[in-house]
């Protein structure tokens, strides 16, 4: 693994694995060039190799990512940036694929890329040192890894619309408010929050997760009737586990599942 990309694994007490992942570029505010973009894309597949149940994405030092590298894209041709975006949205693609989820633990600035990061994750925690936005239209392109689509499926299309025309930053109460990020936390309790959320998930039935999240993410851009057959689907799917048969027979014997 490359030393812009960290990768822990620790487990919880019944022994599932929680993988952190961290973008280690603190000198550059973890600006995304090609090669953590590339780490970010090997570290999933080595969380998932690891057989993690839940993934934490953050960043070393003040930022949580500050946005796609600057200086990498300043000369790129016409093509070479759209491969760029591309090479991004693969890795966004990527982590919503995942079979286990990703909760993004926002530690300071989550611009531009690193706004679009954090929506490519299942949800978000925010530090109150947080600051958001995507500010590219103040460098004369737009969000290119995904942030015009999923900011406003996140926030609803007025507020991307706001948010990607002016370029402004906003705080973590205000990225709170409007449902950009789930709960915020200080700094210093926020890696807990979000081990304690992942420790919650962990204690599920794995196989249901990895339905939901794929029920919800597929479920999201089809209408209602389309989106809950995928459901009905997916809920018999459930049933084809002894998961299913393990989590409602501990319920019926009053005693806690044991999904491992
Ligand atoms: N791309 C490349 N380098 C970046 C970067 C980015 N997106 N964001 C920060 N950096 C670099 C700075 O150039 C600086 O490098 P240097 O020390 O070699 O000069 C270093 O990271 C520290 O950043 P600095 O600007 O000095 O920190 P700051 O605390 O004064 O300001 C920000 C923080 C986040 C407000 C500011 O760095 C910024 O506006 N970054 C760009 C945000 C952006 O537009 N992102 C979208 C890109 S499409």
């Amino acid at each position: 693994m490359s030393d812009v990309i960290l990768v822990e694994h620790a487990k919880t007490d019944a022994g599932a694995v929680i993988s952190t992942v961290t973008v280690n570029r603190p000198d550059k505010l973890n600006a995304l060039n090609r090669a953590v973009l590339e780490g970010m894309e090997q570290a999933l597949g080595e969380v998932r190799d690891a057989g993690a149940r839940c993934m934490i994405l953050t960043g070393a030092g003040k930022a949580f990512v500050a946005g796609a590298d600057i200086a990498a894209m300043q000369s790129m041709s016409p093509d070479e940036a759209r491969g760029f975006a591309e090479l991004g949205h693969r890795v966004g693609h990527a982590m919503e694929a995942q079979p286990y989820p990703i909760i993004a633990a926002i530690n300071g600035f989550a611009l531009g890329g690193g706004c679009e990061l954090a929506m490519a994750c299942d949800f978000a925690f925010a530090s109150t040192k947080a600051k958001l936005g995507q500010p590219e239209t103040k460098l004369g392109v737009i969000p290119g890894f995904g942030g015009t689509q999923r900011l406003l499926r996140r926030v609803g299309v007025a507020m991307a619309r706001e948010l990607v025309y002016t370029g402004k930053m906003i705080d973590a109460a205000e990225a709170l408010r409007i449902g950009l990020v789930n709960s915020v936390h200080e700094p210093d309790a926020l890696m807990g929050a979000a081990r304690a959320s992942a420790e919650m998930i962990c204690a599920n039935g794995p196989w249901s997760i990895e339905l939901a999240k794929k029920v919800i993410l597929k479920g999201r851009d089809k209408g209602l009737s389309d989106a809950n057959r995928l459901e009905a689907i997916a809920f018999g799917r459930c049933f084809e586990s002894p998961q299913q048969k393990e989590g409602m027979q501990a319920f019926l014997e009053k005693r806690p599942a044991k999904f491992d």
